[in-house]
Formats: structure tokens, C-alpha cells, sequence
């Protein structure tokens, strides 16, 4: 079997699929693997890496699309510069394994299921103690929780930390998170660290501790229906909730220096949560950072992919932040995918057992066979029929 590695295309990408490390522990497997020349470069890790690795290094990226028996990508296929597709590169009953957020990139899901390829999805595999090592979702959100904590701080005409000088004392940054899953957490604790008195909250009560755990103090509502979607997911909040919340996130706002939004539904969408009366509220020097941005965005005047100032509050709603940390974000997320490979592979027959009863691989299975197979992805389409995909 041929495994390939191309270079991604998306223009704000740095990462790649499979650090040399993994590359070997793959071709140590009995495969063959083919990395396109440069694919590691902006994560900084030299062609020469992968030689040493064992694999091979194939110039042109159409000619190692073709070629592939089962293709490792960061991110969904995608248009090339020519006007072609990297989908319709891909041999018929090819593999692929990215994180292709499918609710996201329907038309490369469309064009995966035309041409006959079996396609995997990191971020659809299901939420259990066996998939921990394969799940690209939290390797990725603890960097961007990690990196929005800093962006924070940078942009803060404050000091995070309590300081005691000659010239006086100043008072610790007040940071408020909301959302207090992977990404959360991590600026939670990132956050503290660097001395800022951090509060913290969220829809799924059991957090609470978790919060408090990484040096945070928790302020919640309490919510007359649950929002745990299953799987560690939120759902939506009902009208009264909602109405509960925007109550709490606007006193709290008022109060603090920094704000750092992550809360998405399902994993995937953010749901608006700071809104223009909220943002007038909040203190002029402020900081918001809006985590949630490649889901959209948590505020209603989040600039996706850049920086807006109103009021003299700053908005930064950054897109994929992993990509700014792109040598240990490509390392966590070759280790996951290799661990996804591992799993499911037949050493004997030397061959990826496309074990259906297994419930990770059905659940992170999105194209098989000609046809979409991932539910959300199915009910995307369909609320898309009729419109453009
Ligand atoms: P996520 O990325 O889906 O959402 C981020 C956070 O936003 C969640 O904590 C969610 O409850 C919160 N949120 C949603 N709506 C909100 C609102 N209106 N207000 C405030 N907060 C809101 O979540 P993430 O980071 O992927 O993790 C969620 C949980 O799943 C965590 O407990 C994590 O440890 C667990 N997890 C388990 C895995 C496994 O066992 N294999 C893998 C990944 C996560």
C-alpha cells in the first residue's frame, strides 16, 4: 500500500499530516510512504527528514494524488491553482484521512463520494477513551487555547501578572473564558500562568471542576435544561436560557480585561454570544478574542481573520491559530493519525482493515462507495438541496 503526504494549499496552512518521526513508525508498519517535496518545510521539517525516514519524495503534487492508495492530509481537498481539484486526483477507491470538518466543506464531500473514495474524518471520530490518541480536535484546540491566552496578553495595554515595583503595584489582568472545553482549559491555565485572576464558564455544568482544577474560578447560570449534546458536545441553549446567559455574560464582561471566546455546537459551529452591547459595555483598553472564529465566531462584530477595535475594545477573531504553531501542531497530528492507522492495521495481510463494526472508524467514515455515510454531513446536504454546495 502507498500512503502519500501531499503539501497543503490552503493559504494560511503550515502544518503537515506526517512529521518524519511518524513517517517512520509508518513505513515500520510495512507501507510504503510518498511525501511530496516541501510538504514539511513551513512546519520545519526538511525532505531530508523524510529520507532519513524512509520515504520517498515525489516533486509533482498531481502525480502523487494519482498515485496514492490512501492519502494523509491536514486539511479538506481542495481547489488547485490550475482550476482542478485535489478530489479529482484521487484514484477511484482511494483512501483518504484528514480533518475534513464535513458539515463545513460539502463540496469537497460531494466530489470525495463521486469519485468512489473512502474517506475518514479526525474531527467526526466518536468522543470515547480508545479514540483520545486519534482525536485531531483536542491535540489542535489545546494550541489555539494556548495561543489565544497569549494573543490576549499581547494585545492588552495591561500586564497579565500582579507586579510589586518601586514605582507601585500593579493589579492582575482580569481574564473571563467562555467555553471550558480543550481550547478553554488551556487558556484557563495558559492564562494563569502568566499571573492573570481568570474566571471561567459554560453551558455543561460538569466543567465546573475542570475549571477549577487549571486555577480558574467558575461563574455559571443555572440552566433549566441541560445543553450536553452527548459525547462531551453542547447543544443549543433554549430561549430562556440564552436570555439567562446574555444576562451573565453581560455583567461579567463589564468587569474584566480580557475575554476569550471557544464555545461551538456540536464541535463545529460557534454560537453568537457577545454581541454589540456587550462589546460597548466592556472596559475601553479591553481585549476580545474570539477563539471561535473558524466556527464562525462568537461575537457579532468579529472580523474572521483579523482585528477590529470598537469602542476601544479590540475584537481579534484569528483563524486557524494550530497553524501558527506548526511544528508541534503537525507533530500531535501525525501522532494522531498514526495512531488512527495503527488501529486498524491488518500486520498479516498488510492491509487497512475497513473493520465496519468498529465504532470509530463508522463513525469518522464520511464518503464510502460512492455515497455520503456521515449523518450530519447527509442532513448538510440535504438543507443544502437546491442551493450551492
Ligand atoms: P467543543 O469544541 O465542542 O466546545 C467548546 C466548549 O464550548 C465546550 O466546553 C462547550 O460546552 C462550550 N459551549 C458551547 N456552547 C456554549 C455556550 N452557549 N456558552 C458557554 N460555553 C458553551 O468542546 P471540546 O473542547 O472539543 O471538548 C468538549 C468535551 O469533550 C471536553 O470535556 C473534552 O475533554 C471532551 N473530549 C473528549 C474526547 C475523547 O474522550 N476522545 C475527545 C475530545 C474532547
Amino acid at each position: 500500500m502507498r500512503i502519500a503526504v501531499p503539501r497543503e494549499i490552503r493559504a494560511d496552512e503550515t502544518r503537515v499530516a506526517l512529521d518524519p518521526e511518524s513517517c517512520k513508525k509508518l513505513i515500520q508498519l510495512g507501507v510504503e510512504v510518498a511525501v511530496q517535496a516541501g510538504a514539511g518545510g513551513a512546519a520545519h521539517y526538511p525532505d531530508s527528514a523524510y529520507e532519513s525516514a524512509g520515504a520517498s519524495l515525489v516533486a509533482d503534487a498531481a502525480a502523487l494524488w494519482e498515485s496514492a492508495d490512501f492519502m494523509l492530509k491536514v486539511n479538506a481537498p481542495q481547489a488547485r491553482p490550475d482550476g482542478s481539484h485535489e478530489a479529482d486526483l484521487l484514484k477511484p477507491g482511494a483512501m483518504l484521512l484528514a480533518s475534513l470538518f464535513p458539515t463545513r466543506n460539502l463540496e469537497a464531500v460531494t466530489r470525495l463520494a463521486e469519485r468512489n473514495i473512502t474517506a475518514f474524518s479526525t474531527d467526526c471520530i466518536p468522543r470515547t477513551t480508545r479514540a483520545q490518541a486519534m482525536d485531531t480536535l483536542s491535540s489542535q484546540a489545546n494550541i489555539v487555547g494556548y495561543k489565544g491566552a497569549l494573543l490576549g496578553a499581547l494585545e492588552l495595554p495591561k500586564y497579565y501578572p500582579m507586579f510589586m515595583t518601586a514605582a507601585g503595584t500593579t493589579l492582575p489582568a482580569k481574564v473571563f473564558v467562555i467555553g471550558a472545553g480543550v481550547a478553554g482549559l488551556q487558556a484557563i491555565a495558559t492564562a494563569k500562568r502568566l499571573g492573570a485572576s481568570v474566571t471561567a464558564t459554560d453551558v455543561r455544568p460538569e466543567v465546573k471542576e475542570q475549571i477549577e482544577s487549571v486555577g480558574g474560578k467558575y461563574v455559571g447560570i443555572d440552566l433549566k435544561q441541560g445543553a450536553s449534546a452527548g459525547g462531551g458536545y453542547a447543544g443549543e441553549l433554549s430561549a430562556e436560557d440564552k436570555a439567562q446567559q446574555a444576562k451573565l455574560l453581560a455583567d461579567h464582561c463589564a468587569t474584566v480585561d480580557v475575554v476569550i471566546t471557544t464555545a461551538l455546537i456540536g464541535g463545529v459551529f460557534a454560537p453568537k454570544l457577545i454581541d454589540e452591547t456587550i462589546i460597548r459595555s466592556m472596559k475601553p483598553g479591553s481585549v476580545l478574542v474570539d477563539l471561535g472564529a473558524d466556527g464562525g465566531g462568537n461575537c457579532t462584530l468579529s472580523k474572521l481573520g483579523g482585528t477590529t477595535e470598537v469602542n476601544g475594545v479590540k475584537i481579534i477573531a484569528p483563524l486557524n491559530l494550530p497553524a501558527t504553531v506548526p511544528t508541534h501542531a503537525s507533530m500531535l497530528f501525525s501522532r494522531n493519525l498514526l495512531n488512527f492507522m495503527t488501529a486498524f492495521w491488518d500486520k498479516e495481510a498488510k492491509r487497512f482493515n475497513l473493520d465496519w463494526a468498529d465504532d470509530i472508524l463508522k463513525g469518522c467514515a464520511v464518503t464510502h462507495e460512492g455515497k455520503v455515510v456521515h449523518g450530519p454531513t447527509l442532513k448538510a446536504l440535504n438543507q443544502n438541496e437546491g442551493g450551492k454546495v
